[in-house]
């Protein structure tokens, strides 16, 4: 099975690096404009695979998207990220047009391709690639929730001094400061909920905190965060290839569920070797479905930014 990244930077490097320790697929592409710069990463990679015990083949590329061509999944991580202070919304101007082109790019090679969106504002740019290409919906996934639900499960599992193995949570809504949904009320520690261990400010201090996971980890490091986004997208990517029927949060593009339309926004999803198998419709109260229309309003503000 073969995997294009598009972009060598600290996201696409890190997904790169997670895909070949797990070993799961034959190659993977780096791609990137800056001359020899994926070139490099690629070989750097490979030079740890004795090391790391991986077969995978990395290669890199400056923009020859010939060398994608047979892709099964392509992630695009490629644009500017946030600086300290910056939201995610405000990268739309530049990585819209990034966004567009790379993914036109990857299709002309790879007509049966599955992409996964990385690139903020995230579910914009999902929704972009939806209008934009010809790819079924179930081949365009955006990553957000699952770097979320891993931000929250480490909070949930410092609230509760418990091991991470111990925790279960999910976030779901736009990838935003603002806009993502962090389900405390189903959160639970080894199948019991949360709830019967934290108090509500305590759990309401939790899902706050990780709404700024990203915003925090850009004010700490002076850029946006690597290791978990790459984390995250490469456990996605793995599902498709493997065909392992894994349930995400991803942004979707909806078409009636959670009584949404003509959005892409992170709802629960299974992946498999189709890409999105099944979009799942879980049972949200009335607080939280507000909360789920509140967030669906700031992706479709952003969405109309768009040049479509
Ligand atoms: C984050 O939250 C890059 O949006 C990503 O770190």
């Amino acid at each position: 099975m073969k995997v294009t990244v598009v972009g060598a930077g600290a996201v696409g490097a890190s997904c790169a690096e997670y895909i070949a320790i797990k070993n799961f697929a034959s190659e993977v592409v780096i791609l990137d404009i800056k001359e020899g710069y994926a070139e490099g990463k690629a070989m750097d990679l490979m030079q740890t695979a004795s090391l790391l015990n991986f077969d995978t083949q990395i290669k890199g590329s400056t923009n020859d998207y010939s060398k994608t061509a047979g892709s099964e999944v392509a992630v695009i991580t490629s644009g500017i990220p946030r600086k300290p202070g910056m939201t995610r919304e405000e990268l739309i101007g530049i990585n819209a047009g990034i966004v567009k082109q790379v993914s036109e790019n990857l299709i002309k090679h790879s007509p049966n391709i599955i992409i996964i969106v990385v690139s903020n504002p995230m579910d914009t740019m999902t929704y972009l690639v939806h209008k934009t290409t010809s790819l079924p919906k179930n081949r365009i996934i955006g990553m957000g929730g699952a770097l979320d639900s891993a931000r929250f499960k480490y909070r949930l599992a410092e609230a509760l001094e418990a091991p991470i193995s111990d925790i279960d949570g999910m976030v779901i809504g736009g990838h935003s400061d603002k806009g993502m949904l962090p389900l405390t009320r189903l959160a639970t520690r080894n199948s019991v909920k949360a709830a019967e261990f934290l108090s509500e400010e305590r759990l309401e201090q939790v899902a706050a905190d990780t709404k700024v996971g990203g915003a925090t980890l850009t004010g700490l490091l002076g850029t946006s965060a690597w290791y978990a986004p790459g984390a995250a997208v490469s456990s996605m990517v793995q599902a498709i290839v493997c065909d392992q029927k894994k349930m995400f949060p991803c942004s979707a593009l909806l078409e009636g569920e959670y009584g949404m339309n003509d959005i892409s926004i992170g709802v629960p999803v299974i992946l498999g070797k189709n890409g999105i198998e099944k979009i799942v419709t879980i049972d949200l109260n009335d607080a939280e479905k507000a909360k789920l229309i509140e967030s669906s309003e700031g992706v479709r503000k952003t969405n109309g930014l768009l040049e479509l």
